[in-house]
């Protein structure tokens, strides 16, 4: 259900600068994503919103842009479209990612109301993928208001702005209006989402410019969400102002209000949309200029110096968690770190990075079976350096008792004797929990300990596993002790498939670090069978505890 877009970029697509155009791109971003959403629905649909955006590669004139946009999953009236850009270079054929970016449209045909939607068939292993993390992205995104009000809390009192050198921002008041026509609009009249887009970068482009002297760069865009529609023969009035100014960059907040005749008339505005866009500026040589720090005089000033302070931090940790697959440990330790400051606010970043880390590592193809028995058996997956291995067990009982059973993990030591103590620290939410755990000596290693985010997830379908992911985070309250060498699990967890009413498959997942390698060594080797008895003494404790279930 992909659908693709190719554009050359042509002078009247270019800003000052040669390169295409940010609006220009929205719109075709936009355009394609659309069209991906109706060749799934079958009817015409309305960008609801378009999650944080940020530009990684500039295109130039005589470039071409690919656009690939497909849904990702299906909810109920809405739907994720995932959106790549690429830009290939006509002489060196190089071709780079210009943005990954993700919308959701929602199915609206005119003059009848919301349209319920068919699940999207999964033809690939990339398509589960995706899918599965369409939901923890949908988490994030319905749960940004939330989380940004709650930081605004803390923002105010934290932060505060110095006067020196202070400027003001009343110079980059920009207010502009447009009509909407119908080049501007879908076959329905209804105005397409990427030219408002287009429209509020323009008029945000030149508020920044008014403070950086030089032709502003858009790297990157808070999420657009459009709170109702817009139509032909609609006035639209866009005012942007600059809110605030970090070091080498500049976030310029946008307002886009419209208006048919009669409430033009009425001064009865229709609040369209709210938009906060981010510039950096280089001069002749590449190089970064700097923003002056700017003064809030008003009250409005003041509380949008410090949701742009707010947004950044949102902006920053999601950049953070969003790339942690893969990272280093020591990164992911001072990423969690992050998050965990910033606690109730990130979660769901943090929780995301773990679920989707599971996920991924479980849908890597190449696992390939080392041992076999009964009712286990014990896969392994090298990728470069890294190794990790997944153990299935069949189990005798339904499948949401054993998720029940195994997301608890104080329950854990009863069948795991690598888990010699196991308290909750924090139950964050019903789904998301951190845990202090101790591990006994065993010969020639001394007592571990860690301490852990267990994620747990219900399946939206039948069809879908429950999943628990888990991976090490930093609490400051419970910094590494000499009694223990602290240990990191960088991902693991399980995934609970339903076989029958009455029996699961549980697959244990743990991508190994140093402290594992030489427990799996020797199981790999045959010296140890700690797995396969580890293993054992799951089925046993699931059947025995679920048969009193
Ligand atoms: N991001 C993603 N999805 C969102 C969302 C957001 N910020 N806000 C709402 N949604 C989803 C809901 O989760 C729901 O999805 P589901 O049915 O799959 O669970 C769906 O949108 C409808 O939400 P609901 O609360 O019932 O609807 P609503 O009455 O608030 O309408 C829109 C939502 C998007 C249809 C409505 O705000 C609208 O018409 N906006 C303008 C759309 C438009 O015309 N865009 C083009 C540019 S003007
Ligand atoms: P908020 O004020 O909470 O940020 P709004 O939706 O009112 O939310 O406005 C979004 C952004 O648009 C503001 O942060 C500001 O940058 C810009 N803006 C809003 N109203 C005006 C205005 N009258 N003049 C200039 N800029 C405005």
């Amino acid at each position: 259900m992909a659908v693709c877009m190719c554009q050359g970029v042509l002078p009247a697509h270019a800003d000052p600068r040669g390169e295409l155009s940010a609006g220009q791109l929205l719109r075709w971003m936009d355009a394609a994503a659309c069209l991906a959403a109706e060749k799934h629905a079958g009817v015409s649909c309305v960008t609801a919103s378009m999650d944080d955006i940020q530009f990684e590669e500039a295109a130039r004139v005589g470039q071409i842009i690919t656009i690939k946009a497909k849904v990702n999953r299906a909810f109920r009236t809405s739907m994720e479209v995932g959106i790549k850009v690429t830009v290939q270079d006509v002489f060196t054929k190089v071709e780079k990612t210009v943005s990954v970016a993700y919308a959701t449209y929602v199915a609206k045909p005119v003059g009848s109301g919301k349209v319920e939607l068919e699940p999207v068939k999964l033809l690939s292993a990339e398509d589960c993928l995706e899918h599965s993390l369409a939901i923890e992205r949908r988490r994030i995104r319905l749960g940004y208001f939330q989380a940004f009000q709650n930081l605004m809390k803390r923002s105010n009192k934290e932060d505060t702005f110095e006067e020196e050198d202070a400027v003001s921002t009343e110079l980059t008041h920009v207010q502009s209006i447009e009509l909407v026509l119908p080049p501007h609009a879908n076959h329905h009249g209804n105005t397409f989402g990427g030219q408002i887009m287009a429209w509020m970068e323009t008029v945000a482009g030149i508020s920044a410019s008014r403070l950086c002297h030089s032709y502003p760069v858009l790297k990157s865009v808070n999420m657009f969400k459009f709170w109702g529609p817009s139509f032909v023969g609609d006035r639209l009035v866009f005012n942007a102002i600059v809110n605030n100014t970090f070091q080498n960059s500049v976030e310029v907040g946008v307002r886009v209000e419209a208006y048919d005749c009669e409430e033009w008339i009425k001064d009865q505005p229709r609040h369209i949309n709210s938009a906060f866009l981010i510039f950096s500026a280089v001069n002749d040589k590449g190089e970064l200029l700097p923003f002056p720090r700017v003064k809030p005089r008003t009250e409005d000033d003041m509380r949008r110096y410090h949701g742009a302070i707010a947004r950044r931090r949102i902006r920053l940790t999601r950049k953070c968690m969003l790339s942690a697959k893969g990272g280093k440990p020591s990164e992911l330790w001072e990423r969690s770190n992050q998050v965990i400051y910033l606690c109730l606010t990130f979660q769901a970043y943090l929780s995301y990075s773990n679920v989707a880390a599971l996920t991924h590592l479980a849908a890597k193809p190449g696992w390939e079976i080392t041992r076999t028995l009964d009712d286990i058996k014990i896969w392994t997956h090298e990728e470069g350096d890294a190794l990790s291995f997944k153990v299935e067990m069949q189990v005798k009982i339904p499948s949401h008792v054993a998720f029940s059973l195994l997301s608890d993990f104080t329950l854990r030591q009863q069948w795991d004797k690598h888990f010699l103590t196991c308290e909750v620290l924090q139950a964050v939410s019903e789904e998301e929990k951190i845990y202090y755990v101790t591990s006994p000596s065993t010969r020639g290693h001394e007592s571990r300990d860690f301490v852990i985010l267990v994620s747990q997830r219900q399946p939206c379908k039948p069809c879908e596993p429950y999943t628990v992911a888990v991976r090490s985070v930093t609490l400051s309250a419970v910094p590494p002790s000499p009694k223990f060498s602290r240990s990191e699990v960088l991902c693991a967890g399980f995934q609970i498939h339903s076989s029958t009413s009455s029996s699961c498959t549980v697959c244990y997942f743990n991508q190994v670090t140093s402290g594992v390698m030489p427990y799996l060594a020797a199981n790999l080797a045959g010296s140890s069978k700690s797995i396969e008895d580890t293993a054992l003494e799951c089925i046993k404790f699931l059947e025995m505890k679920g048969s009193k279930c």
